[in-house]
C-alpha cells in the first residue's frame, strides 16, 4: 500500500489538461492505496487573486474532486490553509532551499519574466509544495509533466534535510502518466493547455457546456496535410487531439489512426468532441448535485482533521530534528 499525495490550485475551474494529466489518476489510485488530495489555496495566492473568486473556486474544486471519483470514505480531501502545518513546514523547507535552485525553476522563470514586482511567494512556491508532499510521508505523487522539476526539487530538499538532521522524510516518486502528461493548447498546440491562457479557445474547462466544447475542438489548430497520423513534431495539433481522443475513448492512438485513415479533419474533430463530452458530462452531472449539498463541508471538515493528525506528527519530528521549540512539549 503506497501513500499518495497530490494537489490542485483553485485558481480557476480545472482544465481538461488538469483532468487527463492528473485528476483522473487520483481516483484510480485510490484502489489499494492511502490517498490524500488537497486544494492548494496557499499556492493560489502566490499571484494576486480576487478573494471572492478564490472562495468560489475552492468550493467548486471540492465538488469536482468528488465528482471525478474521489471517495471521502477511502481518501482524505482537504484545504491546504486549514492545516497550518503546511505553512509551518513550508518555512522550514525554505530554510533548506538555496536561492539559486529556486531561481532555476522553469515555472518561476515563466511566471516572473517581464514582471516589475515579483511576489516572493512565486520564488518560494516549490518549498511549500515540497512541504505538502513531505508532511504525509508520501511515496507517490500523481502530476502532469510540468510538475516534474518541482518533484525533483522536493526529493533534493528531503534528502538534504535527512542527511543533515536525521531521517525525517520519505523520499517521494513522481507518477507521470505515459499519455496525457502534457495536454497542449488547442489554439497553439506547441504550448501547454493552461488555465490562464488569454485565448479562451485554447483551453477546455471541465465545466464547459457541450456547445463550447464542440466549438473549441472544431476550431482547434491543425495543419493542411489532411492526414490523421501521430507526429508530435510536425503535426502537434492532430497529435494532441489523438491523445485527448485516446484518453477519452479508451481506444489506443494506433487504433484511432487506423480507424481514421482517409477521413477528413472535420469528421475526426466531431468524434473527438463527442468523446470529450462523453467523459465530462457525467462529471458535470455529479458536480451539479454536489455543489449545493452540505456534504462538501462535512467532507472538508473531516479531511482537515485527519490530514492535521498525520501532518502534525511529521512537523513535530522535523522541529525536533532541527532543535526548534521545546522538545519536551511534543
Ligand atoms: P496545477 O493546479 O497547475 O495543476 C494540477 C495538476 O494538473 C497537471 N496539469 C496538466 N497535466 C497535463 N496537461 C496539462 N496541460 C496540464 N496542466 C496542468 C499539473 O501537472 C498538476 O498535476 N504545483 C501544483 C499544485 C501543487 C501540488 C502540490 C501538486 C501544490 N502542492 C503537491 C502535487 C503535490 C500546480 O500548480 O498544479
Amino acid at each position: 500500500m503506497a501513500k499518495i499525495f497530490s494537489g490542485v490550485q483553485p485558481t480557476s475551474i480545472p482544465t481538461l489538461g488538469n483532468y487527463l494529466g492528473a485528476m483522473r489518476n487520483f481516483a484510480t489510485l485510490q484502489e489499494g492505496n492511502e490517498c490524500i488530495y488537497c486544494i492548494v489555496d496557499e499556492h493560489a495566492i502566490t499571484v494576486p487573486q480576487d478573494p471572492k473568486e478564490v472562495q468560489a473556486n475552492i468550493h467548486k474544486l471540492a465538488a469536482l474532486y468528488l465528482a471525478m471519483g474521489i471517495d471521502p470514505k477511502q481518501s482524505i480531501l482537504f484545504i491546504q490553509s486549514e492545516v497550518p502545518c503546511h505553512a509551518q513546514l513550508g518555512w522550514i523547507m525554505q530554510c533548506v532551499s538555496y536561492m539559486g535552485e529556486l531561481e532555476r525553476m522553469t515555472q518561476f522563470k515563466d511566471k516572473s519574466t517581464g514582471k516589475q514586482a515579483i511576489p516572493a511567494g512565486l520564488l518560494t512556491y516549490p518549498p511549500l509544495m515540497a512541504a505538502d508532499i513531505l508532511l504525509y510521508q508520501t511515496n507517490l505523487v500523481p502530476v502532469g509533466a510540468d510538475q516534474k522539476q518541482h518533484l525533483e526539487l522536493t526529493r533534493d530538499l528531503a534528502e538534504r534535510f535527512n542527511n543533515k538532521y536525521g531521517e525525517v522524510f520519505t523520499i517521494p516518486e513522481p507518477y507521470i502518466p505515459p499519455v496525457g502528461a502534457r495536454i497542449m493548447s488547442l489554439a497553439e498546440p506547441t504550448k501547454k493547455m493552461s488555465k490562464s491562457d488569454a485565448n479562451r479557445k485554447a483551453t477546455i474547462f471541465t465545466l464547459d457546456s457541450e456547445k463550447d466544447i464542440i466549438k473549441k475542438i472544431k476550431s482547434a489548430t491543425t495543419d493542411d496535410e489532411a492526414s490523421i497520423r501521430y507526429d508530435r513534431e510536425n503535426k502537434p495539433g492532430i497529435s494532441n487531439l489523438l491523445d485527448i481522443f485516446s484518453l477519452c475513448s479508451g481506444r489506443s492512438v494506433d487504433e484511432l489512426v487506423a480507424a481514421y485513415q482517409g477521413k477528413g479533419y472535420g469528421e475526426f474533430k466531431t468524434d473527438v468532441a463527442e468523446a470529450v463530452v462523453g467523459i465530462l458530462k457525467p462529471i458535470q452531472e455529479k458536480f451539479n448535485n454536489l455543489i449545493e449539498s452540505s456534504e462538501l463541508d462535512e467532507v472538508l471538515d473531516e479531511g482537515a482533521e485527519k490530514a492535521y493528525a498525520i501532518a502534525k506528527r511529521t512537523l513535530t519530528n522535523a522541529e525536533k530534528a532541527l532543535g526548534i521549540g521545546r522538545n519536551n512539549r511534543h
